[in-house]
C-alpha cells in the first residue's frame, strides 16, 4: 500500500489545526453562503442513501458542522479526524448541543484507520467523507483498505471531493489574470494552502475512485457540487449581488446530475455500494 510519510501528514495537520478556532467563522452562512449550499445537497444525499437512525463513520470531521447536523437528523456517528484541535472543536461543539452521546470521536486520519479498524471494535452501516478530507491523502489505498473492513454488503461510501476538472474555477480566476491559480488542478504535484500554510494533497474525481475502489464496490451516484455555482472562496463576492447565488443555485440543481457535467466541478459527490 503507497503510504505518505509522517511529515507529509503532519503538514495537513497542522495546517488545519492552525485555523481550528476560526473554522466555522471562516465559512459562516452569513458571510459565504455556498458552503451551506454545498452541505444541504450533502444531507439530501445521505438522507436517501441511509437509512434513518444508521451509524455513520464520518472521514475528516473537522469541527463537526455535519456531525452536529447529522445526530439532529437522527443518525449516530463516528466522528474522525486527524487533526486534534479540529476534533477538539467537534466535541465541544456536540457537548454543547447535547449530543456528545450519539457521538463516539477518533483522532485518526483515514490511514490510520485502515490501519487499525479493527482494534477499535467499532461496528458502522454507511462511511461518508464531505468537503474533501479525502484530497489529503496522497493514496486512495488507505481509503479502499478500510472500507473492506467497515462495510458490509450493500453499505454506502459517500464521499465529496474536489476533482481535477473545475470549468467555473479556470473561467473566473482568468478572468482575474491568475492563471496559476486557475490551472493548479493540473499540477503534477499539487498542494493544498491553508492561509499560507501548504501541504501536499490529490485532486480525485470518479475515475480514480473507480480504479481504486475495483470491483468490490459499484458507483451508484455521482453529482457535481459547483458546476454553476462558483468555487467557495467567490462566495462573499456573489452574496453581493442580489438574488445572483439564488439564481445559479436553481440552474445548478439542474445541472449537477447530468451526464458530462457531473463528474466536474469545485467538488463532487459519489456514492458507492459495498457489493
Ligand atoms: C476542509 S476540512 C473539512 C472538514 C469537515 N468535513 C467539514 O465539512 O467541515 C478537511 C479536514 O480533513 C482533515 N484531514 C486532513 N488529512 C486527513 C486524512 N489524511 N484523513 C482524514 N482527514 C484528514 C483535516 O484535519 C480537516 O479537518
Amino acid at each position: 500500500m503507497k503510504r505518505q510519510s509522517p511529515s507529509e501528514t503532519i503538514r495537513g495537520r497542522v495546517a488545519f489545526d492552525t485555523i481550528a478556532g476560526r473554522y466555522d467563522q471562516l465559512y459562516a452562512a452569513d458571510t459565504n453562503p455556498l458552503l451551506a449550499i454545498m452541505r444541504e445537497r450533502v444531507y439530501q444525499a445521505i438522507g436517501r442513501h441511509c437509512r434513518p437512525g444508521a451509524a455513520l463513520l464520518e472521514v475528516g470531521c473537522g469541527t463537526g458542522e455535519d456531525t452536529l447536523a447529522l445526530t439532529a437528523r437522527g443518525y449516530r456517528l463516528v466522528a474522525t479526524d486527524p487533526a486534534p484541535r479540529m476534533l477538539a472543536e467537534a466535541e465541544t461543539k456536540l457537548a454543547a448541543a447535547g449530543e456528545s452521546g450519539a457521538v463516539r470521536f477518533i483522532a485518526a486520519g483515514v490511514e490510520e484507520l485502515a490501519d487499525r479498524w479493527l482494534s477499535l471494535g467499532v461496528e458502522i452501516d454507511d462511511v461518508f467523507s464531505n468537503f474533501a478530507p479525502l484530497n489529503c491523502a496522497l493514496s486512495l489505498d488507505p481509503v479502499r483498505a478500510l472500507l473492506l473492513q467497515a462495510l458490509r454488503p450493500g453499505g454506502r461510501f459517500i464521499a465529496v471531493v474536489l476533482p481535477r476538472l473545475c470549468p467555473m474555477e479556470v473561467l473566473l480566476f482568468s478572468l482575474r489574470g491568475d492563471l496559476k491559480t486557475a490551472l493548479r488542478r493540473l499540477r503534477r504535484s499539487p498542494v493544498g494552502d491553508v492561509e499560507g500554510r501548504t501541504f501536499p494533497m490529490r485532486y480525485y474525481g470518479a475515475g480514480d475512485f473507480d480504479r481504486a475502489l475495483g470491483g468490490s464496490f459499484r458507483r451508484i451516484e455521482t453529482r457535481s457540487l459547483g458546476i454553476v455555482l462558483p468555487p467557495l472562496s467567490f462566495g462573499p463576492a456573489f452574496a453581493r449581488v442580489p438574488g445572483l447565488i439564488e439564481a445559479l443555485t436553481l440552474l445548478e440543481d439542474r445541472a449537477s446530475p447530468l451526464p458530462g457535467l457531473r463528474r466536474m466541478g469545485d467538488h463532487v459527490l459519489l456514492v458507492y455500494e459495498r457489493v
